[in-house]
């Protein structure tokens, strides 16, 4: 958790952030993650833990792309905003992810700083950690093949949260650029059979469960097709995040059980925009909390439509701010203004 009590703030840089990951062990640190999530979404009380609808600036120029913020709050504690930009282009053009992000930490009592915390590696294992927290309660316990559309940097901690809750043996992928394909091995952190294929259809069909994560274009999609799916499969949607961008058909999904992770924000960006809000079943909350009543679902089709919940992000930047103190990760910096004289601005020049 963010020291609340210092007059610092806490920076961690994306090589702290790994040097974390690295000395706690990438399989723990996902194994964490899930079940801090799974914590936070079945004791969550929204007197006292808010989210409010993320906002940002969308724009076509100089590349199509969007820088957003996703504020929560835990009331009388901290208040968590994660800045995250989104740009496709930036793995071809640039070399760079398209999705990176910053987490800051502030204390309610005061306002300050407490922690700036490099969130790019963090929203990845998150968005993973979120996808086994529902396939954990959806999924069959026998699930050993996933079906993954999209290898970019989501599908590697997808593929990798899917094997810590599930036996997955078996990965067949499929990306519409077959070099982000080819490559997808290479970037596991686990020893898995992967197949490589030449369509979305391909990869679903022997799946027991499916991962989608792609970047497709507003308007272009379903990136699935509708038929061709094992029965009981459940599929974790994680690339619909912005208004006309979705990866399922709506048949699919009127005929699915279909968990939003945030109902508004799911009805106006996720896959959720294809349906009412008649048509939704629980939310992650409302279906970790009533894991038991859910597990009949199993034997059915499943979606969890994933847009990104930003109390995860939170949850997300505390958790690695707790190793990093453990292990004496990080700076500790006055960045911000503290004249001795509240009252005098100039007194600090
Ligand atoms: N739900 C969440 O919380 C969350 C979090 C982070 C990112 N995302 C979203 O997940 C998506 C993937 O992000 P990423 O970081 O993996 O991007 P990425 O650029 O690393 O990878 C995306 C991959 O999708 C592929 N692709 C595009 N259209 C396709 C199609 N029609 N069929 C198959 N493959 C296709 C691209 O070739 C690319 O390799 C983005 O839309 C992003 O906004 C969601």
């Amino acid at each position: 958790m963010a020291d609340l009590g210092s007059n610092t703030t806490a920076v961690l840089t994306a090589a702290d952030v790994a040097a974390v990951v690295r000395s706690v062990g990438v399989d723990q640190f996902m194994d964490h993650m899930i079940e801090g999530v799974r914590e936070a979404a079945k004791g969550l009380d929204p007197e006292s833990t808010m989210t409010i609808e993320r906002g940002g600036f969308q724009y076509e120029k100089p590349s199509l792309g969007l820088v957003e913020w996703m504020p929560s709050m835990e009331l009388g504690r901290a208040v968590g905003i994660k800045t995250v930009g989104y740009h496709p282009s930036n793995p071809i053009q640039r070399g760079m992810p398209s999705v990176m992000a910053t987490t800051s930490i502030h204390d309610t009592a005061n306002g300050r700083l407490v922690a700036l915390v490099d969130a790019t590696l963090l929203t990845a294992i998150r968005t993973g950690a979120a996808s086994a927290v529902v396939t954990d309660v959806l999924a069959n316990e026998d699930s050993r093949t996933l079906g993954l559309v999209g290898c970019g940097a989501q599908a590697v901690t997808q593929a990798h949260a899917m094997s810590r809750v599930r036996p997955i043996d078996r990965i067949v992928a499929f990306d519409a650029d077959p070099n982000v394909a080819a490559s997808f091995a290479s970037r596991l952190p686990v020893s898995v059979r992967v197949d490589v294929v030449d369509s979305a259809a391909d990869a679903i069909v022997d799946a027991d469960i499916v991962c989608v994560a792609t970047t497709v274009d507003i308007g272009a999609g379903p990136v699935l097709p509708m038929f061709g799916l094992k029965a009981g499969v459940h599929i974790n949607a994680v690339g619909a995040d912005f208004p006309g961008k979705t990866e399922l058909p709506v048949e699919l999904l009127r005929n699915a059980l279909v968990i939003p992770d945030e109902v508004a924000q799911c009805l106006k960006e996720g896959e959720c925009q294809q349906l009412t809000e008649d048509d939704l079943g629980p939310t992650l909350p409302e279906l970790v909390q009533n894991a038991d009543s859910f597990t009949a679902w199993r034997e059915q089709l499943t979606v969890f439509d994933s847009t990104g919940w930003a109390l995860e992000d939170l949850i997300a930047a505390e958790i690695v701010l707790g190793h990093a103190t453990r292990l004496h990760i990080g700076i500790h910096t006055e960045l911000q203004h503290s004249p001795l004289d509240p009252y005098a601005p100039y007194e600090t020049i």
